[in-house]
């Protein structure tokens, strides 16, 4: 039975479609868990959107790199919120723009480490509630990169192309659950990303020069539709770009000069 006010663990609440995603499913009336490394941050958005909708909302330390901080951090907000029935597997990162024969160990092992295993991580550590609950639903976030590749992109696009192999497997597997499956895939966005990713926020900016890229709550959106859509209705893979950016990569993007 689909629960009145759903219980939704989010990580990598602290920043970008995280944070995009809490403040729109708060004002939804759902109960929230926030997680990331920078817990200040999930502190602080948890008790403004508790005293601005009057939900429930747990926050607390995640590293999806670590199991222990996973299982603590899915175990404790359960208990605090009593049940989980959404999840969004957010947390993830890009890593530099080096060539394979040159990408740094740091960097791939990062990526690897977080999008891959972090997202594995996550499903594994919250399935059993999403099945205790009897409803469920389960949102990853992919990538365009996960659908085509892009010189100095080969482990990010790598890490992206496994989340898509493991949300089909999950799809096939869960069939026959009351418990949906869907991945959000989208082009270019405006968030903390592209510094994560270079470092510099000149050469993060210049990503967007001249275009309209899509923003957090553009990408919280397609998950608050997916997610309020009728049970029987599953949208197993949204492919999301801003109107500028017609190829999967950068390779055909409008940009005003
Ligand atoms: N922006 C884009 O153009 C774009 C396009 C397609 C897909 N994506 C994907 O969208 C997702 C969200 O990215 P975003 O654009 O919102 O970037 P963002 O603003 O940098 O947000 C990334 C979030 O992930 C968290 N995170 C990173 N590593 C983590 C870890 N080991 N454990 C826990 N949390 C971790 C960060 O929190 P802390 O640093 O506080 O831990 C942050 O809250 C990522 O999976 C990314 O690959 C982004």
């Amino acid at each position: 039975m689909r629960p009145e006010h759903p219980i939704v663990l989010i990580t990598g609440a602290s920043s970008g479609f995280g944070e995009a995603t809490a403040r729109l499913l708060a004002s939804r009336g759902c109960h929230l868990a926030l997680g990331a490394r920078r817990v200040e941050r999930v502190k602080t958005l948890a008790a403004e959107l508790e005293k601005t909708y009057g939900i429930r909302t747990f926050a607390g330390l995640v590293d999806t790199r670590n199991t222990d901080l996973m299982e603590g951090f899915v175990r404790d907000a359960v208990e605090a919120l009593g049940g989980l029935h959404v999840v969004v597997a957010n947390a993830g990162l890009a890593r530099g723009m080096d060539k394979l024969d040159s990408v740094l160990e740091e960097d791939w092992q990062a990526m690897m480490h977080t999008n891959v295993e972090g997202v594995i991580r996550t499903l594994k550590a919250t399935l059993p509630h999403l099945r205790h609950a009897g409803w469920g639903h389960i949102f990853f976030i992919g990538s365009t990169a996960g659908h085509q590749v892009y010189e100095g992109g080969g482990a990010y696009c790598a890490s992206k192309h496994a989340v898509r192999a493991l949300v089909q497997t999950l799809r096939l597997e869960l069939c026959g659950e009351p418990i949906r499956v869907t991945s959000v895939d989208p082009g270019m966005v405006e968030t903390e990303f592209s510094l994560v990713r270079f470092r510099d926020e000149n050469r993060a900016k210049n990503i967007y020069q001249g275009m309209t890229p899509l923003t957090g709550a553009d990408i919280a959106e397609c998950i608050r539709w997916a997610l309020e859509l009728p049970d029987h209705v599953d949208i197993d893979e949204m492919i999301v770009k801003p109107r500028d950016q017609a190829s999967y990569t950068g390779a055909k993007v409008n940009r005003k000069s």
